[in-house]
């Protein structure tokens, strides 16, 4: 008795421990992915580079502002997948493009 009470409890542990992990996994794949490829023309904030802006003298760095963020998923991850102006076609996988975009959203809020 005792013991398959334990068992279950373990169980219950390990179920939850596991949820959350892939959960977290999941944000920081996104932060990562955004470090890694974005921030150095967006910025950490989304709010765009200042010293890039400078260096490829473009005012649309800020993907935190309403003029983005009114946009469709869709719409953004195209731009993200393609390019658009002075913004290069990403080489992410379609995964961590997305989980770059929701953090990129997640700047926002
Ligand atoms: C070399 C600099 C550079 C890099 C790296 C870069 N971007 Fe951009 N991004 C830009 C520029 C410049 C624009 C504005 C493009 C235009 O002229 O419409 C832009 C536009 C965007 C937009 C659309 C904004 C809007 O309102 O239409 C999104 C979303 C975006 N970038 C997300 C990302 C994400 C996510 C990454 C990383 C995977 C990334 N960018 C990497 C320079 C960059």
């Amino acid at each position: 008795m005792r013991k398959q009470l334990l068992t279950a409890v373990l169980g219950f542990g390990l179920a939850v421990g596991w949820t959350t992990g892939t959960l977290a996994a999941d944000a920081s794949a996104g932060k990562t992915a955004y470090e890694k490829s974005c921030a150095g023309c967006h910025g950490a904030d989304g709010k765009g580079n200042a010293a890039m802006a400078k260096v490829i003298g473009e005012k649309g760095l800020n993907i935190v502002g309403k003029e983005t963020t009114q946009k469709s998923d869709e719409q953004l991850l195209k731009i993200i997948a393609e390019g658009a102006g002075k913004m290069p076609a990403s080489k992410l996988s379609k995964d961590e493009q997305k989980q770059a975009l929701g953090y990129a959203r997640s700047l926002g809020k």
